[in-house]
């Protein structure tokens, strides 16, 4: 531990041990290489193209409605975002977290609201365990009113991942679209939602790790977004299938991965979960990821579409905003479980 000076990131620290306050508990280790408590379930993978094909959507809508219901997640290939957008992306992220460390830092807060913000674990001191990233996270629509507060360097940064922010947000519309639909509810159900609501793009670094079996990038934890996009570079996620066995999410080269948050739980009235997911660390490979947080109005209450809410399925959740999860993240020390059962 001491072997740290306070202005380090992960990234750049290169420690051959992972210090002590890495280490997690037994039980909440992620048992790599062992078959216990993980699944060999096979996630579904699904192809957006045929959603554009009048014949076809009504199974894409299926397909999604199975997906949802069962894991609260699916991949989709055919997502219409281009390979060379996705890459350049990633070669922007690359650049940034290879920067200098005292580059980094000068967008350090600890303040969740901040539209801009570096993190790296290495300099908190409060939480009591610590996982191996660091990040950047950035409000990212409307484009134009936050990109000149993006990092300015590298240079390519903010062009580059402003393409990939406009397309997945593109992309989630779609989704959204398909999600309601799948719910029996108008295409457009959420619309008024969609153009007052906010994206949150984390970018994530998961430097190679000297211990992977006694460490995590993230802990469990699900989303409070409508949904999320997620980009990797390589394996690393896991979901928690039905149950309760960690599952591992392939890595489909041109796949992006769409995660229903807590939002969508909450508007299809528990009809669709939100998934629980955690990041594992590899020993060799450094992995970068892309996590588009798509959600509803930040100040808005969410409730149960009326729709699905009958003598049957009584609302299940209480009414809540996006800001009062905000403060609540705030007011915790880390990321809980799940929001969504605070307000249950
Ligand atoms: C996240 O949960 O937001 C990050 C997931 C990942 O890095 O795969
Ligand atoms: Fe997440």
């Amino acid at each position: 531990d001491d072997s740290f000076t306070s202005a380090m990131t992960l990234t750049n620290s290169g420690v051959p041990q992972v210090p002590d306050r890495y280490v997690l508990p037994p039980s909440q280790r992620p048992a790599l290489g062992s078959s216990l408590g993980t699944s060999e379930t096979t996630l579904p993978v699904i192809d957006l193209s045929l959603l554009h094909q009048p014949l076809l959507r009504s199974r894409v809508i299926h397909e999604i409605s199975m997906a949802c219901k069962e894991f609260g997640f699916f991949q989709v290939i055919n997502h219409g975002i281009p390979s060379s957008v996705v890459k350049d992306a990633l070669d922007a992220a690359t650049q940034f977290f290879d920067l200098p460390v005292e580059e980094k830092m000068l967008l350090v807060s600890a303040n969740v609201h901040e539209p801009v913000r570096y993190g790296t674990s290495l300099n908190h001191s409060t939480d009591r365990v610590h996982y191996w990233r660091d990040f950047i996270k950035h409000y990212s629509h409307p484009l134009s009113k936050w990109i000149n507060m993006w990092p300015s360097n590298p240079p390519c940064y903010k062009d580059k991942v402003g393409k990939y922010a406009e397309a997945t947000y593109v992309l989630h519309k779609q989704l959204i679209e398909a999600i309601s639909e799948s719910l029996g509810l108008e295409k457009n159900y959420l619309q008024e939602e969609i153009e007052e609501g906010s994206q949150v793009m984390a970018v994530n670094c998961y430097p190679a790790c000297p211990e992977p079996e006694i460490a995590l990038g993230m802990p469990p934890h699900s989303d409070f977004s409508s949904l999320t996009i997620l980009l990797q570079s390589s394996q690393g996620l896991q979901i928690m299938d039905c149950n309760k066995n960690w599952v591992c999410v392939p890595y489909i080269e041109g796949a992006l991965i769409v995660q229903l948050g807590d939002q969508v739980e909450v508007m299809s009235n528990g009809i669709y979960k939100s998934v629980i997911h955690r990041v594992t660390v590899n020993k060799d490979v450094k992995r970068l990821s892309f996590a588009s947080l798509h959600s509803l109005p930040l100040h808005k209450k969410i409730s149960p579409a009326p729709k699905l809410v009958n003598a049957n399925n009584t609302p299940a959740y209480g009414e809540f905003s996006f800001n009062d999860f905000l403060d609540y993240i705030s007011s915790n020390d880390f990321i809980q479980q799940r929001f969504i059962d605070t307000i249950k």
